[in-house]
């Protein structure tokens, strides 16, 4: 990451932090605390609230009022990893470098883990201290990008499609559900918190979607190694090559990029839309 984009990321992380920190202090049973905080502070990227909060101080508004978006979309993307990575579904032992939630501990935890942190993404939009138009604004939006019109219909489709996936349409279908449109919902979701107006709401929207399928485009060159095997995920590496999914990646950036140019503050967005295609992880 670029110096600047830096410094201000480690600013919103830690305010992240801050904000989830004292959220399941009072769990009880108590032996359900730990394994609720393993994979919220678990060392993920933290890509979907920095966009949440570029987003709302990309049309003026102040970062603390996305917070409630980011950590929601945030709980929402790390509920899906821990459900991901269980033997029904993908059968991961590592993530992030450490063992996933049901090595830690044991399948029935980590499914309930993921079924609590769903749950409580909306507890906690609900509870947001903003106008109640936004509050239902966001649980429609949320609800929609986490569920079968989004992340779950897109986890369907590969879990259903995988690797039978030989043509760009249908995979660019699958990733628009299951990896983009919980980045759209962050940065529109972001954008509804510094109350942007239906014309930049409608950019958001577009910047949103077309990062969200950069960052996967830039995925899968990263993974293309582990994912070479005849039964591995359909990635776009496999149908188009390295050096063309690089290229393309790069080109839907720059037009998130040109979208964004027309709010009032979008440095940010941009230098993140520039992240999100050349990240090494
Ligand atoms: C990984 O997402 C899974 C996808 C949806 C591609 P991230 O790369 O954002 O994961 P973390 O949260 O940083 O680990
Ligand atoms: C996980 O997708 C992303 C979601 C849960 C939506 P993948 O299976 O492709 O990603 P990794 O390799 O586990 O991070
Ligand atoms: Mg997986």
């Amino acid at each position: 990451m670029a110096g600047e984009l830096n410094a201000w990321s480690e600013i919103v992380r830690r305010r992240f932090d801050a904000f989830l920190e004292p959220r399941w202090r009072d769990a009880w049973p108590t032996s359900f605390v730990a394994p609720m905080r393993y994979p919220v502070f678990g060392g993920g990227k933290r890509v979907r609230p920095l966009l949440a909060v570029a987003a709302c101080e990309s049309v003026g508004g102040r970062m603390d009022l996305a917070m409630p978006a980011a950590a929601a979309v945030e709980l929402v993307h790390t509920y899906s990893l821990v459900h991901d990575d269980m033997p029904c579904m993908d059968n991961d032992d590592m993530r992030r470098g450490r063992p996933t939630v049901h090595k830690a501990f044991d399948e029935g935890t980590a499914l309930l883990v993921g079924d609590a942190l769903l749950t409580d993404a909306f507890a906690i939009l609900a509870e947001a201290d903003v106008p109640a138009e936004t509050r239902v604004a966001w649980v429609l939006e949320l609800s929609r990008a986490a569920g079968w019109r989004g992340m779950v219909g897109g986890q369907v489709a590969d879990v259903t499609l995988g690797s039978t996936i030989k043509d760009i349409d249908t995979l660019q279908r699958v990733h628009a559900l299951k990896t983009g449109a919980l980045i759209r919902a962050a940065v529109l979701m972001g954008g509804m918190a510094g109350d942007a107006s239906d014309a930049q709401r409608a950019i958001l929207s577009e910047y949103g979607a077309k990062v969200g399928l950069a960052f996967q485009l830039a995925d899968d060159v990263l993974d293309a190694d582990q994912d070479d095997k005849p039964n591995g995920p359909p990635s776009y590496v496999k149908l188009l090559g390295v050096p063309e999914t690089r290229r393309r990646a790069r080109a839907v950036a720059d037009e998130a990029i040109a979208a964004v140019k027309k709010l009032p503050f979008p440095k940010t967005l941009i230098e993140l839309a520039n992240y999100t295609v050349q990240r090494d992880v």
